[in-house]
């Protein structure tokens, strides 16, 4: 209220300059409301203005926790709840002595500014409660997205460069996120889609991108939302039309060697196993005209015969 003050005595105040003003609105408080953060689902404490001394209770004030100027979260009179927020039933605490508003569990409708309003029901001004203070504390809620998840599919490929399309998603976070990329040191332009059911709902997040790929490149995509990051690299590899043409020759020389070079071996293990039975075949034929069989049994003999002999001299 004070800040509304403020800002509706401006133009009257415009000839004092704009540093008073500023002076002014740093005075009440209300240049940068407080900001709190929260996760869903989590328990997040909004600090209030005001602490009541030891000396005093609940009892003695009036205390409304209000959400965009208006609308009463929750109200407590004479150390008794008078209000509360059908969307925050059973959600909320009122700390009795610093004034917090706890809500647990957070939601993302939660999201906003809220404002607490303490009167000190003991003194009056002007015939009504004096207020103690009167200050906002925005809440900003986030709901943590999926890890992104890269997909790529070349659609054309020639021997200097690879033309592909990257999509880069992820899921059920809020608020509204950024998608940001980088390549190797270059950073990235994604063509970006959101789905969301309204405003104050968990967003769909998809980029795409249209890459002419001339080397093997490392590609990072960030989902970015209220100051938190979810990254996923991917290394993209420059699929090489150049040397495909000449791959399938390469192949059939490997392949036509391995063939040749099997059929060789074959021919050297088919000569091995007959060509030493031709040979001898062949040359016992022209010193003993005797079968293979006899001359075998015939050999033992011989060999005894020579032995005795040698011993005889
Ligand atoms: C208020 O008191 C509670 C404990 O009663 C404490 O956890 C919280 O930090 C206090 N908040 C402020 C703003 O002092
Ligand atoms: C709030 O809590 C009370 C008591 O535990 C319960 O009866 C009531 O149904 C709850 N209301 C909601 C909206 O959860
Ligand atoms: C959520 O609350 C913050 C803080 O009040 C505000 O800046 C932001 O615009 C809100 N987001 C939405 C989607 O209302
Ligand atoms: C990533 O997306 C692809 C295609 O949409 C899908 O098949 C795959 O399961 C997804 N991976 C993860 C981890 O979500
Ligand atoms: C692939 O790119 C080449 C050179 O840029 C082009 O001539 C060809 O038409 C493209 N093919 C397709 C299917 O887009
Ligand atoms: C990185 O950036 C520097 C300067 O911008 C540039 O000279 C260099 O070639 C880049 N390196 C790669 C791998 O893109
Ligand atoms: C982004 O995608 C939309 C729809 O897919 C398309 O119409 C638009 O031309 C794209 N923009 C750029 C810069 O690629
Ligand atoms: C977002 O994606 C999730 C998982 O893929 C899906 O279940 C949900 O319906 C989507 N939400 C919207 C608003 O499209
Ligand atoms: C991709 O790069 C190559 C070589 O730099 C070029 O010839 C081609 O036209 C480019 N294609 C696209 C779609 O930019
Ligand atoms: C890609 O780059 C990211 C960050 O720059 C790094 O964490 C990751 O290990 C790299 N991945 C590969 C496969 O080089």
């Amino acid at each position: 209220m004070g800040c509304l003050a403020v800002m509706a005595g401006w133009p009257l105040k415009r000839w004092l300059g704009l540093a008073l003003v500023m002076l002014h609105l740093v005075t009440l408080g209300c240049a940068l409301p407080k900001e709190v953060k929260s996760k869903v689902g989590e328990k997040v404490g909004l600090p209030c203005c005001h602490e009541i001394p030891s000396s005093e209770s609940l009892r003695n004030y009036r205390v409304y926790w209000q959400r965009n100027s208006r609308e009463v979260v929750l109200a407590y009179s004479q150390g008794v709840k008078i209000s509360e927020d059908n969307q925050y039933t059973n959600r909320t605490e009122l700390d009795s002595k610093n004034l917090t508003l706890w809500i647990s569990p957070v939601e993302i409708l939660d999201n906003g500014t809220y404002q607490c309003v303490v009167q000190n029901l003991r003194i009056s001004h002007d015939f009504s409660p004096r207020v103690v203070c009167d200050a906002p504390v925005s809440l900003s809620v986030t709901a943590d997205f999926s890890e992104p998840n890269i997909t790529s599919n070349v659609i054309n490929t020639t021997c200097e460069s690879t033309e592909m399309v990257v999509t880069c998603s992820s899921y059920g976070g809020f608020p509204k996120p950024k998608i940001s990329g980088f390549f190797n040191n270059g950073s990235l332009i994604w063509n970006t889609t959101w789905v969301s059911e309204s405003s104050l709902s968990p967003y769909n997040v998809t980029g795409k991108l249209h890459l002419n790929v001339t080397k093997d490149i490392n590609l990072t995509c960030s989902v970015e939302y209220n100051g938190f990051v979810k990254s996923t690299s991917l290394l993209l590899t420059k699929t090489n039309d150049c040397i495909a043409p000449t791959m399938p020759p390469s192949y059939n020389v490997i392949t036509a060697t391995s063939i040749i070079f099997i059929i060789f071996l074959l021919a050297i293990t088919l000569a091995a196993r007959y060509f030493p039975r031709h040979a001898c075949f062949h040359c016992s034929k022209n010193q003993d005209p005797m079968d293979e069989d006899e001359k075998e049994s015939m050999k033992p003999p011989t060999i005894s015969k020579t032995t005795s002999e040698t011993s005889s001299v």
